[in-house]
């Protein structure tokens, strides 16, 4: 069996039908909704209190455009993207996450039986809450197979009890959270089962940075809809699985919960904590000024960028960019200065090849837009120091372990259709093989030997990214050993010094990462106590088939 080719497995599946009911889609929707009719909606803030703070996951109907009918949603509380969570560090919450949900997927055909964990037998709604990026112990984790179902009638073989608690021992940062369960981790999503979640602290405080109503989450995510508005989920019947689809690409973006949204900002600056919460889709986006109506005035400089935070939290210093490339999950907590930009407007564009970066599959070329329509309602005091939370970076010689993990997928002889992805050569029921003790620091070696860029995410910890190095695939291949093949490759300044979960793995590179493996604060552990908890690839698609796997911290 060929072992690369995500790219060739974009094509296949074009081949196969799945461009089909994308295009058709497309026709019926993208196409013809206008850009920049609505307001960028803000989710409502949630502040947990003491006791159990319920979350319930229900059915229900919500406009994503108002030249769309209503579309049927699932959500946690009612409403999508879910309510902002905000805590401050250290505040320990308990939380008890519940499904109202109905016994049918509102997705349901494109429920795939013959991947794990959603095999005949398996109640068909299963979900499970994972925080994104928190360090919490395994049973408040959403481990995969830790699903229940509506009422909890049913949960799964790892289930450990309904209370969660978060105790937030981190710095200031944006967490996300949204549904993990084994096998339909991205069909949950896809139906709005995600929200934020973020920490303060007094660090953060100090720093005087925008607040208050010019501090805004964007949550950005594709979709398809059939003509009646409701979700479009394609599958492919002669693929390698029952219906499964090797990676979801809409042709419309939300923000929010909107279809391309616009916000009126008055000129001053803003925070905006991005997130990249889509299935599959990299987004590499650009400033551009245009027209009100959304005509794009190329040639004209626009606001900068200023990246002051990422997945684990406030950067040690301000990164200016004039372009995001933002993988499925990575967060950017980013600054725009609106000043002396009065009566224009800018719009977020998107030029990121899907599947990325090789490309074959659509590309919606605009995400939304900022009008600087309002008036300064007062002087922006606000600031963007230089020094925002320094960070120690770690040594690789303070790694007692360096793993070489293997990125690779299996595609069907025939056509190159993508049969699973792996990693370190391994599936999600194979024995656990990453066993790192606590409170020691690995180097992981990401070798990826696949045509196609995958989001890597590690539970529990934060990791800092080293550098990137080309190989030789077919030493890899012959002897399973690294052979480079070029000189390291410095990360890009947003990516190092860092705090990530989430890291671009490329193809024909090893991303070489380090992290500590310090259980939660306050943990009590005996020696030799194991700690579940899994890493995997974030293209939700990949997840779902194979493209994750258990890891226990051994105290
Ligand atoms: Cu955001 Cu294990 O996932
Ligand atoms: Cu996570
Ligand atoms: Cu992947």
């Amino acid at each position: 069996m060929n072992r690369r080719g995500f790219i060739k497995a974009g094509l296949a599946a074009g081949a196969a039908g799945l461009l089909g009911p994308a295009r058709l889609a497309r026709a019926q929707t993208g196409d013809s909704l206008t850009r920049y009719l609505d307001h960028l909606p803000v989710p409502p803030v949630l502040r947990p209190g003491h006791g159990t703070n319920r979350v319930v996951m229900t059915e229900f109907r919500q406009q994503l455009h108002s030249q769309m009918p209503p579309t049927k949603l699932w959500g946690y509380n009612g409403i999508y993207p879910g309510p902002t969570i905000e805590v401050r560090a250290g505040q320990s919450v308990d939380f008890q996450w519940e499904s109202n949900l109905p016994l049918n997927h509102l997705l349901q055909s494109a429920v795939d039986h013959e991947l794990h964990g959603a095999n005949m037998g398996a109640p068909e709604v299963r979900n499970v809450v994972h925080l994104h990026g928190a360090r919490v112990l395994p049973h408040s984790d959403g481990f995969p197979e830790a699903w229940f179902t509506p009422g909890f009638k049913h949960t799964g073989p790892a289930f450990d009890g309904k209370l969660y608690t978060y105790t937030n021992g981190q710095p200031a940062t944006s967490l996300w959270y949204h549904d993990h369960a084994l096998g339909i981790t991205r069909l949950n999503v896809l139906t709005g089962l995600a929200g934020f979640y973020l920490i303060r602290d007094d660090q953060e405080d100090s720093l005087n940075l925008p607040d208050g109503d010019y501090e805004i989450p964007l949550l950005i995510q594709d979709r398809l809809f059939n003509g009646d508005g409701s979700l479009l989920y394609p599958i492919v019947t002669d693929g390698t699985q029952e219906v499964w689809i090797p990676e979801f690409f809409g042709d419309t973006v939300l923000v929010n919960g909107k279809v391309w949204p616009h916000l009126d900002v008055e000129p001053r600056k803003y925070r905006f904590r991005m997130l990249n919460g889509s299935n599959a889709r990299f987004y590499h986006m650009t400033l551009v000024e245009s027209t009100k109506s959304g005509q794009l005035l190329g040639n004209k400089p626009a606001p900068v960028f200023n990246q002051i935070g990422t997945d684990g939290g406030l950067l040690p210093a301000p990164v200016k960019l004039t372009e995001l490339l933002m993988a499925p999950a990575e967060r950017f907590d980013i600054v725009i200065d609106f000043s002396d930009q009065d009566g224009k407007n800018f719009v977020l564009t998107n030029d990121g090849p899907a599947p990325f970066p090789g490309g074959g599959e659509v590309v919606p070329t605009e995400v939304m837009q900022f009008r600087v329509s309002k008036r300064l309602s007062g002087r922006d005091t606000s600031s963007v120091p230089k020094v925002l939370n320094p960070l120690q970076l770690l040594s690789r010689h303070d790694a007692v372990q360096t793993r070489d993990l293997e990125l690779s997928e299996l595609d069907r002889d025939s056509d190159g259709f993508p049969i699973v992805g792996l990693l370190d050569g391994l599936r999600w029921g194979d024995g656990v093989t990453e066993t790192p003790k606590a409170g020691t620091t690995e180097v992981w070696n990401l070798v990826n030997t696949t045509g196609d860029a995958h989001p890597i995410h590690v539970h529990l910890v934060e990791f800092q990214v080293l550098e990137r190095q080309p190989f030789s695939q077919d030493f890899w291949d012959a002897h399973r050993k690294i052979q480079y093949t070029g000189p390291p490759q410095a990360p890009a300044s947003n990516e190092r010094p860092a705090r990530k979960d989430t890291v671009i793995s490329y193809p024909g590179l090893v991303t070489k990462i380090i992290a500590k493996f310090d259980l939660p604060q306050g943990t009590h552990a005996s020696p030799g106590q194991r700690f579940h908890y899994v890493w995997h690839c974030h293209i939700l698609e990949h997840e779902d088939n194979e493209m994750m796997r258990p890891m226990d911290v051994i105290a």
